[in-house]
């Protein structure tokens, strides 16, 4: 059964997905044949609306506030730098130019930043590769204050519809795509209500993709269980073109404590100062690079996984004691609280840290509008790869990017809205050749060895032999889950199940492609960068593309 056809349906309500449904809320349509004056939207989130990893952004938002302090060319320099030869140029500039702008929306919108004590300004943090201070941040729980100003907003706007514990299933294209010259054409997605297992159709004249990354991928993470790349999943098997899904950036500093399940360590302490120590209390950093603390992400992920293979630890050490109690409550009270919890003060001790799988640099393939390979389908936020990060994300440069092209995606949907009809009747979900399934334990058993292969075959350091292993895996893996998606109801874990396979499958392919070593894909096989064969993107075209 269709439900009312939508202008827009945006999954994900993240940064990317609430920045692009305010945008759009405002749009005039000024077409006669439009009853109403604003278009209508559903926002849709697979679980509770404030879930996924926007919540739990820790360290800020990269942006130039005052180019008397710093510049454009900067920060531009800085993301180059860190993405170790694979940006986008267009894609770098497009986003820092329009940083000032997208902190000012932010603020508009309500969302409160730290200030500096005393004076009006707000206070700017450091992380690692930024050459300046330029973090604008809320404490050390910046996401939460963007999810919670947004939000707001979301819920007093009354041309979007919420649906809370709905997750999208697959999208649906034009039955007229099929044919030889037509592009093809998203025209709405199938909607699994998770608390009813029902499945419908929700036609809609454009579909938003803003489902966040793929981090759970990986048995350790940063991410909260939302990270499965559904969109990049669902896009892949519409036909979109998916790049760089080898770089999956590992964060060098999570919590390590058996009941701590993903709890980040924000670089933003080793932007004041923290240091990384072994177990015996020496320091590292200074071996492995001259900017030490502060290098780029993957090359301090890599130190730390070099010195724990070294030493035999299942830790290193992470020391901000230097800094006054005050200060460290003043500035990291999430942190500081949380850890307290496990006994650990962080005033007078250091921080055991291991690194974890945080943030997928590859996605789907989009242009500077957020447009996909596919009419009427736009991906935005942390699923999608517009060529920003390159090899290795500057840290704090995704939020910017979801407010970025959050707006530029409204932008480029509102020139079109007035074109563009729904496709009345579309083709209903077909669930009368299957049954309920009593084997769940053929889930949760898949998605343990899934994402333990991964992290041991596909993690931090690789090589060919391992790849060849998980990709032999994989196979095998999926073939299980597509028999049982075949013959059984979905669910949610079923269904994340099936992305996750898929995603895996994708970095396991792109992995072995690259042969050289580069920002976060790092192989002993190929230890070193190959600029004459490998200065170029990781682009994997699904059977079904077709060309626009
Ligand atoms: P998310 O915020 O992950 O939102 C995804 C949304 O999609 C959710 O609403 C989810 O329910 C929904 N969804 C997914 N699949 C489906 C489906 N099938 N059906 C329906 N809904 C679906 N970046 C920075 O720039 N600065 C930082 O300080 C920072 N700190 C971080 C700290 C942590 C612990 C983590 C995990 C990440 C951090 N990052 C940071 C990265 C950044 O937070 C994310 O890249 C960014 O928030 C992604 O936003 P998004 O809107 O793309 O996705
Ligand atoms: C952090 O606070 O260390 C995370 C920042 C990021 O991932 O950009």
């Amino acid at each position: 059964m269709n439900t009312e056809c939508f202008d827009i349906v945006i999954v994900g309500t993240g940064a990317a997905g609430l920045t692009v449904a305010l945008e759009l809320a405002e749009a005039k349509q000024t077409s006669t044949q439009q009853s109403k004056n604003k278009p209508t939207i559903a926002l849709i989130s697979k679980g509770p609306l404030n879930e996924g990893s926007t919540l739990y952004a820790q360290g800020g938002i990269a942006a130039v506030l005052d180019e008397d302090k710093d510049s454009i060319a900067s920060h531009i320099q800085d993301t180059l730098n860190a993405g170790a030869g694979l940006c986008h140029e267009e894609s770098v500039k497009f986003t820092i130019e329009h940083g000032k702008e997208a902190i000012q929306w932010a603020i508009n919108k309500g969302v409160k930043f730290s200030r500096e004590e005393n004076v009006d300004d707000y206070h700017l943090t450091r992380e690692g590769g930024h050459s300046h201070r330029r973090v604008i941040h809320a404490a050390d729980a910046t996401g939460k204050a963007l999810s919670e100003g947004l939000l707001a907003q979301v819920k007093k706007t009354p041309n979007i519809k919420l649906f809370e514990h709905h997750m999208a299933v697959d999208l649906i294209l034009s039955p007229h795509s099929s044919l030889q010259k037509k592009a093809k054409q998203c025209v709405g997605i199938y909607l699994l209500n998770t608390q009813t297992n029902q499945v419908t159709e929700v036609p809609a004249k454009f579909t938003i993709l803003a489902t966040g990354g793929a981090s759970k991928v990986y048995l350790y993470t940063s991410n909260p269980d939302s990270s499965t790349g559904d969109g990049i999943a669902m896009a892949w098997r519409a036909g979109c073109r998916v790049a760089n899904m080898e770089f999956n950036q590992f964060h060098p500093t999570c919590l390590y404590h058996p009941k701590a399940k993903s709890f980040l360590i924000t670089e933003a302490l080793r932007g004041e100062g923290a240091k990384l120590k072994l177990p015996d209390g020496t320091p590292f950093m200074h071996k492995f690079d001259e900017r030490k603390e502060l290098a780029p992400r993957d090359i301090v992920a890599q130190a730390i996984d070099f010195e724990m293979k070294r030493t035999g630890s299942d830790f290193v050490y992470l020391d901000i004691t230097h800094k006054s109690s005050e200060f460290i409550k003043d500035h990291f009270p999430t942190i500081y609280k949380r850890c307290l919890t496990f006994g650990i003060d962080i005033t007078c001790e250091p921080i055991p840290v291991v690194p974890a799988a945080h943030y997928t640099c590859g996605g789907i393939m989009t242009n500077l509008d957020g447009q996909t390979d596919i009419d009427n389908l736009y991906a935005i936020g942390e699923t999608a790869f517009t060529g920003l990060h390159g090899a290795n994300r500057m840290a704090s440069n995704s939020l910017l990017e979801c407010l970025v092209f959050g707006k530029a995606a409204a932008d480029k949907i509102k020139t079109e809205l007035q074109h563009n009809e729904c496709e009345p009747l579309l083709p209903p979900w077909d669930d009368s050749r299957v049954t309920g399934s009593e084997e769940v334990v053929v889930v949760t058993h898949n998605w343990d060895e899934l994402r333990r292969f991964m992290w041991n075959y596909v993690g931090i350091v690789r090589k060919n032999k391992r790849l060849l292993l998980a990709k032999q895996r994989i196979k095998l893996l999926q073939r299980e889950i597509d028999d049982y998606y075949r013959q059984y109801l979905i669910n949610s874990d079923l269904l994340e199940l099936r992305n996750l396979a898929t995603v895996a499958e994708l970095i396991i392919n792109s992995a072995m492609k690259r042969k050289e070593s580069r920002g976060l894909h790092y192989t002993l096989d190929y230890p070193y960068k190959d600029d004459q064969k490998f200065l170029k993107d990781t682009i994997l075209i699904p059977p079904n593309y077709k060309k626009k």
